[in-house]
């Protein structure tokens, strides 16, 4: 008997470490343990057993039966981990989609902007949104009587000697950029023409906040500085710039305007044909002239031998036009269903 106990338990050894599948596992467990399985085939034969050998054997047979069950424990647990995968993971459903954040529009239409100018040979430049009145008017040829120098409509920074970044700061108070046209100042500091850069971004007015208005929108400024440079490239350069980005029908007109730091200036009105908005057919796009010789003769630039052309244009009034979009408020608010619509092309 107890023999028969050993070559059982060495057969079941055999079995379980040949055993791949959950179900090949199953059917060892009822060749031992089903109702005619060996252990109850086992320890029914103890009654045939004399007497005195049925404590010793029945001990035996409980010893092996607990043996066995937990062997066979021990094996579901090795098989669990790969049968739970086979059963619950398939390879060939398609994945979940991630959530996934996409550019704000502002970000969009500006870097369209700019990938437009780097084709006709501009190069990226920026410059601080804490400028100082020197960079943001003085440079720029703007008087000190020049009503954007009251403090009604520029921010100016309390004590600005606490936040100077350069510690030799050029001229006065600090303030927040109310254009980003003092970007030109300090590009043609560093560099000699030619020059040709396009610079988007942050500026700051005092301003009541409605649908037209924010304390702080996006520019873009631009500036052409070489030998002959003259309207005729101006005009060329904006108007292809925004036939790109209007609609290749669009008209342009330009009206005479005035800007301190260009001689003459202008305003780039544009009407796209079929596409009125707001009942208006003329829609104001861009401040822009011929940069006024003081202007190039504070940076050392000799104005006889060089010219230029500047403009500047808000990005956010462009995608007002582009995108049909009826309040700039929208821009900030981040409502996720206005940034998705706009977030199509443009
Ligand atoms: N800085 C002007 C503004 O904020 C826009 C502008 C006009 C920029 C003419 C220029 C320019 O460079 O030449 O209204």
């Amino acid at each position: 008997m107890e023999k028969e106990i050993q070559d059982r338990e060495s057969e079941l050894q055999a079995a379980l470490a040949a055993t791949k599948t959950e179900s090949a596992l199953e059917e060892i467990r009822i060749r031992y343990f089903g109702r005619k399985g060996i252990i109850p085939a086992l320890l029914a034969s103890v009654s045939t057993l004399p007497p005195e050998r049925r404590r010793e054997v029945g001990r035996a047979i409980n010893a092996f039966k607990d043996r066995a069950e937990a062997a066979i424990r021990e094996k579901r647990a090795a098989l669990t981990p790969a049968s739970v995968q086979s059963a619950s993971l398939d390879t060939t459903l398609p994945g979940r989609p991630v959530a996934e954040g996409s550019l704000h529009p502002i970000s969009r239409m500006s870097r369209q902007i700019v990938e437009i100018f780097r084709r006709l040979g501009f190069a990226l430049a920026d410059g601080p949104e804490v400028e100082t009145e020197f960079y943001n008017f003085d440079a720029l040829n703007t008087p000190p009587d020049h009503p954007a120098r009251n403090e009604q409509d520029t921010f100016f920074l309390r004590d600005s000697s606490l936040l100077l970044a350069d510690p030799s700061p050029k001229g006065g108070r600090l303030l927040l950029r109310s254009q980003t046209s003092p970007v030109q100042i300090r590009v043609m500091e560093r560099q000699r023409p030619p020059i040709r850069i396009v610079a988007p971004g942050r500026c700051y007015r005092r301003d009541e906040i409605d649908a037209t208005h924010s304390i702080a929108f996006f520019q873009v400024e631009g500036l052409v500085v070489d030998e002959d440079v003259s309207l005729r490239d101006l005009k060329g350069t904006l108007e292809l710039v925004f036939r790109e980005l209007l609609g290749h029908d669009t008209r342009f007109r330009f009206r005479p305007h005035y800007f301190p730091f260009t001689e003459p200036s202008f305003e780039i009105d544009g009407f796209r044909p079929g596409r009125s908005q707001a009942g208006k057919d003329w829609l104001e796009l861009c401040g822009c002239g011929m940069v006024h010789p003081k202007v190039l003769t504070g940076v050392g630039i000799d104005p006889d031998r060089y010219s230029g052309f500047a403009f500047g244009f808000g990005i956010e009034r462009l995608l007002m036009i582009v995108g049909e979009v009826p309040d700039l408020r929208f821009f900030t608010e981040n409502d996720v269903r206005f940034l998705r619509n706009l977030s199509s092309p443009i």
